[in-house]
């Protein structure tokens, strides 16, 4: 059941739940390659992952919206191993209401997600293919099964996300490879932060006020830690989790209403 002599691309690595996963995935004992934008951050990122024996981590330097370059960069990189767990994750669109978006932020958004979601499938695919073992998991958002207010272009953004692993789960099956996402609740990351302070602006309430609000939505009563869903992310990644293929995974604490 061990995933040694694996390796994993991490996308949004740099920090946040990104870079919990890979270190959650190196102390299982994957070789991984981090990728985010900013290097000084990735250096550390990787300064303090578990060693893997006979292996070296290692990072790439990108920006998931230049679709070329990204490309490039991943194929160059992984051009010596194949990789066998793809985590796509970036950034999550601005927040705000849909009625409210430019036109223009809707396109952007896609391109961060899913065109680069679908880059970088393709490019590890075939490594994955001669494996015979695969791991897509994609990084995205309660708001699937709930839309959330105020993201109104995150939410369509992950649905779209959500519809494109569905498919991909059913056509690669065949190769030993599944494919699922995970939906984050109320994670402590900078992202977090970012929409908190949107919504104390947005509501004319201090920070601390809606911290407490959005505490006392989540049955355990608290935000996650980013560990907490990596954790789930190394498991999906694991021989173990061989026969979930296509579910979307709500880590959140129990805060979602339906079941
Ligand atoms: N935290 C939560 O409560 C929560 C809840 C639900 C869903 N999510 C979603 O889960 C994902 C990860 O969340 P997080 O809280 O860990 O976010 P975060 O703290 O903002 O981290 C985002 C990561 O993505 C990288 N990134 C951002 N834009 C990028 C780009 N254009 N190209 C390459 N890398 C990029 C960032 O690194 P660089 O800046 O170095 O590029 C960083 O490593 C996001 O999509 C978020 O919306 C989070």
């Amino acid at each position: 059941m061990s995933l040694k002599n694996r390796h994993a691309l991490v996308c949004g690595a740099s920090r946040g739940i990104g870079a919990a996963t890979a270190a959650a995935l190196a102390r299982d004992g994957v070789a991984v390659t981090l990728l985010a934008r900013n290097a000084e951050a990735l250096q550390k990122v990787i300064q303090n992952l578990p060693v893997v024996k006979d292996r070296q981590h290692d990072f790439i330097v990108a920006d998931v919206n230049d679709t070329e370059k990204l490309q490039l960069a991943v194929s160059e990189k992984t051009a010596a191993h194949n990789v066998q767990i793809l985590i796509n994750n970036s950034g999550g669109p601005a927040p705000g209401t849909a009625n409210d978006a430019d036109p223009q932020a809707y396109a952007e958004a896609f391109r961060q997600h899913l065109i680069a979601d679908q880059v970088l499938m393709q490019t590890v695919l075939p490594g994955m293919k001669t494996s015979g073992y695969g791991r897509i998991i994609n990084i995205i958002s309660t708001s699937v099964k709930e839309p959330i207010p105020g993201l109104g272009v995150s939410n369509t953004i992950r649905a779209a996300v959500a519809a494109w692993a569905k498919t991909l789960s059913r056509e690669l099956g065949t190769h030993g490879i599944t494919v699922n996402n995970v939906l984050p609740g109320y994670t402590a990351t900078e992202r977090l932060d970012e929409i908190f302070r949107h919504q104390a602006k947005r509501a004319g309430r201090t920070l601390d006020e809606i911290v407490a609000l959005r505490q006392a939505e989540v049955p355990l009563q608290r935000f996650a830690e980013p560990a907490e869903i990596a954790a789930a992310i190394a498991f999906l990644a694991s021989p173990a989790a061989s026969y979930i293929n296509g579910v979307n995974l709500p880590v959140d604490g129990g805060r979602s209403r339906g079941y």
